[in-house]
């Protein structure tokens, strides 16, 4: 998963969530109590909605598809959107973001979503979920969230997806057929091998659909990884258009490197990271930093030298429970008043002022000694 340079503005806080916040750290008192009632009710979730799940599609050896029947209420996506799932494992509750696959047109026209997901190596819960619901069964899931959607009007778009990051432009690229939108899209997409793409006749078919689709399948055996002269050759005006970026990080780490040297302007980039965001050293290695947990009193040296770490990480290695979601910068969960100090932002690469504001704290990391209100 499931995350765009464009940082969304904090949501503001009604009365009601302020003062939940200020007793208990949690933006309701439902998901303040809601461990506890856990506890004995495992599937219970004062958020989330109870998800029927009715197939689960194989795509690749690797790779399969939950086709997902969300219960009553649940309030349809963008496409590029994602969703947390709960589900529970020997009788602990585990959760994972996944990007939905399908079209929002495909979940108007049937109440479906799907989700395709590749099983980790080593994963505990990917292998786990195939197996768990080859016969159906339930879950849960949040609302969709995430701002990794298509930019607004009809000016050409270049996607640029790496392995399982092609799910959301699966979704986009439906969704814009069935909008009868024919706006100049060109998608590159990179897989390990020849054998590793996945959706092959279906984005065959919507590139007969629609003549100013264009689909590049480069696999890295035969190609390479992502390039400029890759770039040059199989989309050379790519810097008049907008450019989507989803795959894994270091597949978007050099993306955005190339399109940077290429003079391609940071707005007109948009990315989402699958698996963790990476978080780039900010502090000189000489530096060292102290973190103060204002409310619980904790803090916590980070030494000169050490590699850095989220702020969020920081904080659970303290033993402190901050809440968080996608922990890649996206829900904003984990939004957390800093009272003073200078923290880093991976996602924007930009450095905060020292004077108190909101944080995110999964890609916060101290760039000084920190305040914070937690
Ligand atoms: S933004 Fe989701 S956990 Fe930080």
């Amino acid at each position: 998963m499931t995350t765009t340079t464009t940082d969304r503005p904090a949501p503001s806080r009604t009365l009601w969530q302020r003062l939940a916040r200020s007793l208990t750290q949690h933006d309701s008192f439902g998901a303040y109590f809601e461990p506890l009632i856990q506890l004995a009710l495992p599937m219970w979730s004062t958020s989330g909605y109870r998800t029927k799940v009715l197939e689960v599609r194989t795509e690749l050896p690797d790779v399969y598809s939950l086709v997902l029947k969300p219960g009553r209420g649940w309030g349809g996506f963008r496409a590029g959107q994602f969703v947390q799932i709960v589900a529970e494992q020997n009788g602990v509750l585990c959760s994972r973001h996944f990007s939905i696959s399908s079209s929002p047109d495909h979940y108007a026209r049937t109440g479906l979503i799907e989700l395709t997901i590749r099983v980790q190596d080593k994963g505990r819960i990917t292998p786990w979920l195939r197996q768990q619901f080859a016969n159906g069964g339930w879950l849960r899931i949040s609302a969709a969230q995430g701002d990794f959607v298509l930019p607004q009007g009809n000016g050409p778009v270049l996607l640029l997806a790496g392995g399982s990051g092609i799910t959301p432009f699966r979704s986009m690229l439906n969704q814009l057929r069935a909008q009868n939108d024919n706006r100049d899209v060109q998608l590159l997409y990179f897989a390990r091998d020849n054998q590793h793409f996945l959706f092959r006749d279906e984005f065959n078919r919507l590139q007969l659909d629609n003549p100013q689709l264009n689909i590049t399948l480069l696999d890295n055996e035969q190609h390479g990884l992502i390039s400029a002269e890759l770039l040059q050759q199989y989309c050379p005006d790519f810097a008049r258009r907008q450019i989507l970026i989803c795959g894994p990080a270091p597949m978007i780490a050099l993306s955005r490197n190339i399109l940077t040297d290429m003079q391609v302007p940071q707005q007109n980039i948009g990315f989402e990271y699958f698996g963790a965001a990476p978080i780039d050293q900010p502090r000189s290695s000489s530096d060292a930093a102290l973190v103060a947990f204002r409310q619980s009193g904790i803090n916590v040296d980070i030494a000169a030298g050490e590699s850095a770490r989220s702020l969020l990480e920081v904080a659970e290695n303290a033993g402190l429970k901050p809440v968080s979601g996608c922990r890649v910068g996206v829900c904003h969960q984990c939004i957390c008043q800093k009272q003073s100090g200078v923290v880093y932002n991976t996602r924007t690469g930009q450095y905060s002022d020292t004077g108190a504001g909101e944080i995110q704290l999964c890609i916060s990391v101290a760039a000084s000694d920190l305040v914070l209100d937690l």
